[in-house]
């Protein structure tokens, strides 16, 4: 069947489609005044001092953990429940990623298997292509699917261990947690972890086609990272053209290419100005997929906190196998077979051939990742989504829920 609802479609309006049209006609295409605009106003909406565009979050990730120092073979604690670019960037730098299993609930890192880590790494329980020298210096942390992590415990946990703290945050713009309800919100990229790092992927909760943002409190780590996007380069090409600089910029370090276009950042200053509105869109649909599956016992629904603004990046819901007489990649196929569009986020890392060949990781190092993979699946989930959209994935849940359970086996053996 034809896909009837599609996993996600970007949310482009007017306003998006003239901006891109006035800076094809302004002549400045590269890095130029609308990403100076879109860094502003980037930064005034998550409550940071310093807003620095890329061309993707990976760059914003790179760019992050070299501004922060990380050196060949020191150690960085990563979550196996991620997408590639967490960990990899720990590798484009020569250092060690130190998988940690996640919560079996919120699938966000489990910061007790953290320091479980740590311990196997001093008393050499952790496989042996982990050198037990291995100083470690820092962790990322992964908003997963936009439900913040406790971040006030990420920081605890730092502090104690004297780590650095990187959020990627592809999935969480915008977002907030707090403590409890009798203490202040605290916006995503706000606050004192040292760098937060955003997607703009066309599938992200805003897009600039591809594209990334890298936010921080100090200045140094700014000043570093825009270096770095742009070949090390004393000063960038718009200071260079624009008559505001010289033509003699001096090479300072060997920096990477990195920098956002304003034709990218065009689209971006007006997603930003609907980003809240999208959000409340997604939380909306949200909302109809908790009524909609309430009693359907063959599923678990991704969780909520009232301590928590919830990006909506992802619906992932939890199959409970052990009611189903299918696994998950079946359940997959069954939805598309419906016209229903889905993902699984994701292959946890050590299941992936270069994690599992290069550092010995086995399933049961990481137990709840492990298992929880398995049950994954992300439902569609964006702004604009029709009624009739929604409507088509409750139904063909369902229906693949009656179709398939092993309640409905068993009354007619
Ligand atoms: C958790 C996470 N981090 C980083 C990235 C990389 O983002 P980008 O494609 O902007 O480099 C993604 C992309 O999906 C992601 O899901």
């Amino acid at each position: 069947m034809e896909t009837k609802v599609p996993f996600l479609r970007p949310s482009l309006g007017e306003g998006e489609i003239n901006e891109v049209l006035d800076t094809l006609r302004s002549g400045w295409l590269t890095s130029g005044p609308k990403v100076r605009r879109f860094e502003v106003e980037f930064a005034e909406a998550v409550g940071a001092k310093h807003a620095v565009a890329l061309n993707s979050c990976t760059a914003a990730l790179h760019l992050a953990v070299e501004a922060l120092g990380l050196k060949p073979g020191d150690g960085v604690l990563v979550p196996t429940m991620t997408f590639a670019a967490t960990a990899e960037v720990v590798r484009y730098m020569g250092a060690v990623p130190i998988l940690v299993d996640c919560d079996p609930v919120t699938a966000n890192m489990d910061l007790t298997d953290a320091g479980k880590k740590l311990a196997g790494l001093r008393e050499g329980t952790l496989p042996p292509p982990i050198p037990l020298d291995t100083r470690v210096v820092g962790i990322i942390v992964v908003h997963v699917g936009g439900l913040m992590m406790n971040v006030g415990g990420v920081r605890d946990f730092a502090a104690s261990h004297g780590l650095w703290v990187v959020e990627d945050a592809a999935h969480a713009f915008p977002a907030a947690w707090r403590p409890s309800p009798s203490k202040p919100w605290e916006r995503c990229g706000e606050g004192t972890s040292a760098i937060t790092c955003y997607s703009f992927y066309a599938n992200k909760t805003i897009t600039t086609g591809e594209g990334g943002m890298a936010v921080t409190d100090d200045a140094k780590l700014a000043d570093r990272m825009r270096l770095m996007s742009l070949h090390g380069l004393s000063h960038d090409a718009w200071g260079r053209y624009s008559g505001k600089g010289a033509w003699d910029y001096r090479i300072m370090a060997p920096g990477f290419k990195y920098n956002l276009t304003d034709i990218a950042a065009a689209i971006g200053i007006h997603q930003l100005a609907k980003a809240e509105s999208m959000r409340s869109e997604r939380e909306a649909i949200a909302g109809r997929y908790f009524e909609a599956f309430a009693g359907t016992e063959e599923l678990e629904l991704p969780p909520r906190d009232p301590d928590r603004v919830h990006s909506w990046h992802l619906f992932p819901i939890r199959l409970c196998l052990e009611r189903l007489g299918v696994g998950r990649n079946e359940f997959v196929e069954a939805l598309k077979a419906a016209g229903v569009g889905c993902s699984v986020h994701w292959r946890p890392l050590h299941l992936h051939q270069y994690y599992e060949e290069t550092y010995c990781w086995g399933a049961e190092d990481f137990p709840a990742a492990t298992a929880l993979w398995e049950r994954l699946v992300s439902l569609p989930i964006f702004p604009g989504m029709t009624d009739a959209e929604v409507m088509h994935v409750v139904a063909a849940v369902k229906n693949i829920c009656i179709e398939y359970s092993c309640a409905r086996e068993a009354v007619a053996a």
